[in-house]
């Protein structure tokens, strides 16, 4: 397709600085191809990282940003500390964030729609359970947790937005999504977004699958065509990253 493919990894709660500084250079020598490609650590290493990145095509994102000001917001971080650390993306609505902190659909398009409004891309996680598919609620749980983002944004703001369809029952439980399991949802999501934003914006806008990703099962995943890229949790934290964006581009 026309898309740019789009692959990131996400450190999760893992690392500290001696893996910070060994993994810079793991992602160094990720090959500058047609792919996108943007790392997650924590909160704390985000500064180093970037700074450790700088003048290298790998961007450094967020896992989280809080949607108000800056202000009394004891433990948060706000969009105005990432655009100062040169971050451009963040990671909004992770699933960790909706089922394990509690963070609704609401909350999470809040915090995108005030990243996206200071400049910011937001990758945009989205997925079901294991309870919700087998009770055939795939599409409700995806586009219940769309409808909270497109209610809050223009049209134009969707340049912005990468998704990540993320089903929970394959994060970090080994147990990939099926190329076909994966194009039918994204090729839905695709669906969903001509005919509640737009044609255009369906077109354009990028679906990565995470859960579970790694060098093994992304070749075939990479090939379906609704499916723009990956996000990578567990393997992002191994050298197997860099073959998963070689393989892509
Ligand atoms: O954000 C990444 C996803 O949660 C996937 O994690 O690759 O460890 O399954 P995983």
């Amino acid at each position: 397709s026309a898309r740019r493919p789009v692959v990131g990894g996400n450190f999760k709660c893992n690392g500290d600085f001696a893996f910070i500084k060994t993994h810079t250079e793991v992602l160094k020598t990720i090959p500058k191809n047609n792919v996108e490609v943007y790392v997650a650590p924590s909160a704390i290493h985000l500064k180093t990282l970037a700074d450790n990145l700088k003048g290298t095509h790998i961007e450094v994102a967020a896992q989280n940003v809080y949607y108000e000001k800056p202000g009394a917001w004891t433990g948060e971080l706000n969009v105005e500390m990432l655009l100062d650390c040169g971050l451009k993306t963040v990671i909004i609505g992770h699933s960790e964030r909706r089922r394990i902190m509690g963070e609704t659909n609401e909350q999470s398009a809040k915090k995108a729609a005030r990243a996206i409004s200071l400049g910011m891309t937001v990758a945009f996680c989205i997925g079901e359970t294991l309870e919700e598919r087998n009770a055939g609620k795939v599409d409700e749980v995806n586009f219940a947790q769309l409808e909270a983002l497109r209610a809050v944004l223009k049209e134009a703001d969707w340049k912005n937005v990468i998704i990540a369809y993320e089903p929970v029952w394959s994060i970090g439980t080994g147990v990939v999504a099926s190329p076909e399991q994966a194009q039918e949802v994204h090729a839905s999501i695709r669906k969903w977004l001509g005919e509640k934003v737009s044609k255009a914006v369906a077109d354009a806008t990028r679906i990565q699958y995470g859960g579970s990703v790694n060098a093994a099962n992304c070749a075939a995943l990479g090939k379906c065509p609704d499916i723009d890229g990956f996000l990578v949790g567990g393997a992002s934290l191994k050298p197997e990253f860099v073959q998963i964006v070689t393989t892509l581009g």
